[in-house]
């Protein structure tokens, strides 16, 4: 069986492609650029690299050539992006399983986010024959190694429109291993999964995890919404995705983020995995 991984060289993509090669599964490994592919994944198997790019369709097909399986990492950025993964589950006939990767309170979020097209857009493709399976992780722990690790390397200051919500912060390993289990295994189909962290935490509360780890201070700045948009104006960021990150904090500020879900558990038979375990492993990233 072969798997096809799309946004392979990304936070969640890379970490599938370990998880699905650790259960000896053939991965095609797409990204827009194939030959980045292999410093990405590790290489750590039977990975083809594939070019797939949701702006060239030309590239649908031959990615999808002896795919049975299907990992989707949406296509935020692109302007007519809701209709994009309805258009390419119909093009792939030979698909047997998809994982579709989403968001926590996906159902909640403005149309700018497109999670609940792309989720409409899976479960119908159950009158395909297809089994799908929905990933709605919370907030990724590598976020703070990886967009926000510059500000707070240089400045040691984090400033997110966050208030003092909490949110079950998730480790994409764990995202991962549930979606290898979606893909290969019986069982999961037609389940949408909300996959947490083991514990809630305020992003101060993160930091506090992060600083200790890394050996200096860290300090969380809460800002307005309107200081957030100007600060992602002035990075060049585009008002559609200024207006989905508006909607994705809200949702944090609601408290929908929350909630610890024993999901990970379930389904990998391991706890999911802590900040402090990452913090640990990437200390030198923030100092
Ligand atoms: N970050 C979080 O905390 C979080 C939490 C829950 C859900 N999510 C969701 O996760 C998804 C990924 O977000 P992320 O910010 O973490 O990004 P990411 O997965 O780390 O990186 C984006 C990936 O998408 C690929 N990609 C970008 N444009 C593409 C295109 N036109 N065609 C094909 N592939 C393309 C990139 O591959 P190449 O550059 O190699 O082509 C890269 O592998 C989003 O839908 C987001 O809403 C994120």
């Amino acid at each position: 069986m072969t798997i096809l991984v799309i946004g392979a060289t990304g936070k969640t993509g890379r970490a599938v492609v370990d998880a699905l090669t650790a259960r000896g599964v053939k991965v095609a490994a797409a990204s827009r650029t194939p030959e980045t592919v292999e410093a990405a994944t590790h290489d750590a198997g039977p990975v083809r690299a594939v070019r797939f790019d949701w702006a060239d369709r030309a590239t649908w097909a031959p990615a999808l050539e002896g795919a049975e399986g299907l990992y989707v990492v949406g296509p935020t950025a692109h302007p007519t992006g809701e209709v994009l993964v309805g258009e390419l589950l119909a093009e792939a006939a030979d698909v047997r399983r998809v994982a579709l990767l989403s968001v926590i309170g996906a159902d909640r979020l403005p149309p700018e986010v497109m999670m609940a097209d792309w989720e409409r857009d899976v479960r119908a493709a159950g009158a395909a024959g297809k089994e799908w399976t929905i990933l709605r992780p919370n907030w990724f722990i590598q976020n703070f190694g990886n967009a926000f690790a510059a500000p707070l390397r240089d400045k040691g200051v984090l400033e997110l429109p966050a208030a003092d919500a909490a949110l079950s912060f998730v480790d994409t390993r764990d995202v991962a291993e549930v979606a290898a289990a979606a893909l290969t295994e019986d069982g999961h189909a037609g389940r949408i999964y909300d996959i947490t962290g083991p514990e809630s935490l305020t992003y101060a509360e993160a930091l506090k995890t992060i600083a200790a780890a890394a050996g200096r201070d860290l300090t969380y700045r809460a800002i307005s919404h309107e200081q957030a948009a100007e600060n992602l104006r002035a990075a060049g960021v585009r008002e559609r995705a200024i207006t989905w990150q508006r909607g994705l904090y809200d949702l944090i500020i609601d408290g929908a983020n929350a909630a610890v879900t024993p999901v990970v558990q379930q389904v990998t038979g391991h706890p999911a995995r802590n900040l402090a375990q990452y913090a640990a492993e990437h200390a030198a990233t923030w100092r």
